[in-house]
């Protein structure tokens, strides 16, 4: 039994927070200089993966499985955050994850994706995706999405993204504060904080100020949305805000690092951003008390910090000239692109077809991903070891027709292409990969 108070769980998904087992607020004592007003920092990094957005995750996921939404894979755009969330609650819940975003995210939230276990589509995108843009990743992960044994929850039109903190977030700051609160700051980034979080507060105490904070066009400060981008979102409700503030990047890394000189605490640029528009709008009069949400520490941004207060680190090595273009990976792309259009990729019926008729199948996906879900008699041989060289398994006569087959379809066709480089004369590649198999109802193990 998982016991709040003795902080001892059954499952990592317990730790979430709610109005039980809040997030911490705690004050600030110097950073702001004011005198009367009380301004409280609502610590989001104490969630369990790391950030405000794991309560959407969760959320996310809660909701579609109480629809009894039949989830196997998900896919979803992301700034990294939601990502990271959704990617340790399908882990927990044995779903597949695809996160699909910009090559703009930090390096640090791409790699912890990876590390936690993700596929990554990444793409030439705004740095927080924006709907309408074709080759962009919302309506990348919407095509994604729509394969048979994919669900694309989208964080940025379903409601259960508020709802998580109208749900958790609310209640919390509202009992932390013994009902005092007078002021309640937020970033504006999907405003699923501010629009869940400003309603719960409003229909306690209609009296309470919500004050939006977001960044200049061309910012850089992951997880937030200039006002030109804000107007493309959702759940941007400025009729239930009381102010709306621009910040400019300078202001909010310089208050951030002010934030951990002045105040201990480790905090990400885009709680330095929040803070900087509470201290233009709450005013300093006794009785104020201001909560500001701190979405996310210090740590998957030291690459926009290095951006921001070079001075903090070692001067970079001299730029090396750029690579000549490498003609191989030129090559590999055309071939990819060539082969993803042609006669050799099949739809799981025929592939099905043909390992009835004994044709030797080729899973090349990675092992804790084969443990997850596989074809019982597939044979196991991940595109890691195929692309060193390893044809462990295979038949030997180059003859011998193949399929391959990964998560999704992109994998196996890589692996087709290495196959014919090895003298496979007869490859196919399963378009859709396990999540099409999946969902057609073909027999797993
Ligand atoms: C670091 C960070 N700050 C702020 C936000 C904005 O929160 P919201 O999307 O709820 O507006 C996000 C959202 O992803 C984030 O990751």
């Amino acid at each position: 039994m998982s016991d709040h108070r003795l902080r001892a769980y059954d499952s990592i998904l317990d730790l979430l927070p709610d109005a039980d087992n809040p997030t911490p607020i705690v004050r600030l004592q110097r950073v702001t200089g004011f005198e009367h007003a009380r301004v409280y920092a609502k610590l989001e990094w104490y969630n369990p993966f790391g950030a405000v957005k794991d309560r959407v995750a969760a959320n996310l996921v809660r909701e579609a499985e109480e629809r009894g939404d039949h989830l196997q894979n998900l896919v979803e755009p992301t700034s990294g955050n939601t990502g990271i969330g959704l990617a340790m609650v399908s882990n927990a819940r044995q779903y597949g994850f695809s996160a699909v975003l910009s090559k703009a995210v930090p390096l640090e939230k791409r790699t912890s994706l990876r590390l936690f276990g993700s596929d990554l589509l990444e793409l030439d995108d705004d740095l927080c995706p924006l709907p309408g843009q074709p080759e962009g990743a919302m309506a990348k992960a919407e095509e994604l999405g729509r394969r048979p044994g994919w669900t694309e929850l989208n964080q940025y039109a379903n409601p259960a993204n508020p709802g998580a903190h109208y749900r958790t977030t609310g209640p919390e700051i509202w009992n932390q504060t013994g009902g005092a609160i007078t002021h309640f700051v937020a970033s504006l980034g999907t405003c699923g904080t501010i629009t869940g979080i400003g309603r719960y507060l409003k229909e306690q105490n209609a009296e309470v100020t919500v004050i939006g904070v977001h960044p200049a066009q061309g910012h850089d400060i992951p997880g937030v949305r200039s006002r030109q981008a804000l107007a493309l979102a959702d759940f941007f409700a400025p009729d239930e805000y009381d102010a709306i503030v621009e910040i400019g990047d300078e202001d909010a890394y310089g208050l951030c690092r002010r934030l951990h000189l002045e105040e201990s605490l480790i905090a990400g640029p885009s709680s330095g951003l929040a803070l900087a528009g509470a201290l233009r709008t709450v005013p300093d009069e006794p009785g104020v008390v201001a909560v500001v949400v701190f979405p996310d520490n210090a740590w998957k941004y030291l690459s926009s910090f290095r951006r921001h207060l070079p001075e903090l680190f070692p001067p970079e090595p001299d730029a090396a000239p750029a690579p000549p273009a490498n003609p191989f990976a030129v090559h590999l792309e055309n071939a990819f692109a060539l082969a993803k259009h042609g006669p050799d990729v099949i739809d799981v019926a025929e592939a099905a077809r043909l390992l009835d008729a004994g044709v030797t199948l080729v899973d090349v996906r990675n092992p804790d991903e084969v443990a997850r879900v596989h074809i019982p008699s597939s044979l196991k041989l991940p595109l890691g070891e195929l692309s060193a060289g390893s044809l462990a398994g295979l038949p030997e006569d180059r003859t011998t027709p193949i399929v391959t087959i990964c998560a999704a379809g992109t994998r196996s066709l890589y692996a087709l292409l290495l196959l014919k480089a090895q003298g496979y004369a007869d490859v196919k590649s399963v378009d859709g990969g396990m999540g099409a198999w999946a969902g057609a109802g073909l027999p797993t193990g």
